[in-house]
């Protein structure tokens, strides 16, 4: 890191520039405009944000303010001419058949959301669309939203797996490319199979902290989910590569735990990090735009430190991080109150509990037998078989709510641990694993949260840095920014 803070070690009058009035200048100086999707923007990324948490009223203002507006095509809300919103009310009954209508829906929400982004923006700015490359069907609502909004997006953002096809799905609809990584071997490894072979569409790199990000993240295996690593040398480390296959000026965009560009004065103007944009997940949702209840804004004005946290319960497989709150104090509950058993006594496994409706049996440890009668004796009555061979329990009403989850399923993910819903014809739309009780319908609790209902029982995403706002005098007496004033808030360092 030889250029770190390299101006206060060789000028000797570094103790008149360092005044913080001086900085403050130095810092507007540094912050520049640079080119994204082709025209000079802020460096300002709106974080894409499903399910309808970013929409084209959001993009568009973004991008109205110079910066880079993102919606989110995973199942965005169909807004039709005359501005009326047209909820998806499904007419079939399987979830192979819901997964067809959700699909459908998703173009045609997305095309519009992209028609309202673009007529708010006015031109300025840019456009971008955001999805998920696990989500159900995540080509064909690309392709479809692409064909139908032609001119109006200008870039994708692709996270959430290794979306190797993203390059040639962009060349296809002239539009600029950014993949989501959170290393720079996830980087190499896309760039190796295919983005080399469409170098001028890349329009920059997303690193997304996996410690720190609201949303899902992408710890590899071999990172401990509790021990953060600083983004500057995974960046740096990004920079190293780009520039050794000549992507010196494509932008990084630094994405994670941002909540003001002062504190990422050492990346500006540094060669070790090159151009930088900085994208904004969690601090924009409190802002007058976003279309989310003023419940779930009061939430983020009132987090302490602590709040948020990662957890691995998304029926994605990813780890996620979220606002502590009653859904997510409810899960960690499942995950305590789980037993092994084998259906049949084998080794240590024989003590008899009953199970299910029939009063069938099945063997646990004799020392777990205390733990679940305490278990038992608190409500818990209900005990629901894992893929990992173990019991775990909920009382009734969870239980039933569970199989009414499961059955609704309307494949809005690619594989789903939930309900082990497969979106692949050779997979008989099946993951072939038993369905997991102790994650949940990410689709019903997403769309659920931002209408508003009992947001204490949702899953509520946010970043890390959701404390801050309780800290920002921004915010003093629970003010509530548009996103021009987030945007020239940014802008001036703070
Ligand atoms: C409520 C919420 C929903 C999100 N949904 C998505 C999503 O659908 N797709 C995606 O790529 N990132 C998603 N993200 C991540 C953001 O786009 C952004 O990269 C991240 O929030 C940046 O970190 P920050 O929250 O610290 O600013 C989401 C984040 C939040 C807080
Ligand atoms: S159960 Fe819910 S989260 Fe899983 S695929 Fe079905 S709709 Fe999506």
């Amino acid at each position: 890191m030889i250029f770190r803070n390299s101006f206060l070690a060789c000028d000797p009058s570094f103790l008149i520039i360092f005044s913080p009035k001086f900085l403050g200048v130095l810092l507007l100086h540094k912050i520049k405009s640079l080119k994204i999707s082709g025209v000079d923007c802020l460096p300002i990324i709106e974080g894409g944000k499903g399910v309808g948490v970013t929409t084209g009223v959001t993009a568009g203002h973004f991008a109205k303010a110079g910066a880079v507006g993102t919606f989110s095509g995973v199942n965005a809300d169909y807004i039709d001419e005359n501005g009326n919103f047209i909820p998806l009310v499904y007419k079939t009954h399987t979830r192979r058949e819901r997964h067809e209508e959700l699909i459908i829906d998703s173009i045609r929400g997305g095309i519009s959301q992209a028609k309202i982004a673009h007529d708010i923006s006015g031109g300025a700015g840019r456009i971008h669309m955001n999805v998920l490359w696990e989500m159900g069907g995540a080509e064909r609502i690309l392709h479809g939203i692409l064909d139908g909004a032609k001119g109006m997006i200008h870039g994708i953002t692709c996270g959430a797996g290794m979306p190797y096809r993203l390059a040639e799905i962009a060349e296809k609809y002239n539009v600029y490319y950014y993949p989501i990584v959170s290393s720079m071997r996830a980087f190499r490894a896309l760039w190796k199979r295919s983005y080399h072979k469409a170098v001028t569409l890349l329009g920059g790199v997303v690193y997304e902290c996996p410690w720190r990000a609201g949303g899902h993240n992408g710890l590899s295996n071999a990172e401990d989910p509790n021990a953060y690593e600083d983004p500057y040398p995974r960046v740096a480390e990004i920079r190293t590569f780009m520039n050794s296959v000549g992507l010196n000026e494509v932008p990084i965009i630094m994405a994670g735990g941002v909540w003001n560009l002062a504190e990422f004065d050492h990346w500006l103007d540094n060669p070790e990090i090159g151009p930088i944009v900085f994208q904004f997940g969690t601090r924009p949702i409190v802002t007058e735009e976003y279309p989310v209840p003023l419940a779930w804004k009061k939430k983020l004005l009132s987090l302490k430190e602590g709040d948020v946290y990662l957890n691995r319960f998304s029926p994605t497989g990813f780890y996620s991080s979220a606002v502590e709150n009653e859904f997510i104090r409810e899960l960690k509950g499942r995950e305590i109150r789980q037993v092994e058993y084998r259906s049949k006594a084998i080794d240590n496994f024989t003590a008899e509990i009953p199970f299910g409706q029939r009063g069938r049996v099945v063997f646990i440890k004799p020392e777990d037998k205390a733990k679940v009668d305490s278990w038992i004796q608190a409500g818990h009555t209900e005990g629901m078989k894992t893929p990992d061979e173990t019991l775990m329990f909920v009382d009734k009403s969870k239980a039933a709510q569970i199989v009414t989850d499961q059955i609704n399923c309307m494949g809005c993910l690619s594989q789903c641990r939930f309900s082990n819903w497969s979106d692949k014809e050779e997979m008989k739309y099946t993951t072939d694993r038993k369905a997991d009780p102790r994650s949940f319908c990410i689709q019903k609790t997403l769309q659920d949260v931002r209408k508003g209902i009992d947001i204490e029982n949702q899953l509520m995403f946010s970043g890390h840095s959701g404390y801050r706002f309780a800290t920002d005098s921004f915010y003093d007496n629970g003010f509530i920014p548009t996103i021009q004033q987030l945007v020239d808030r940014i802008m001036a360092g703070k």
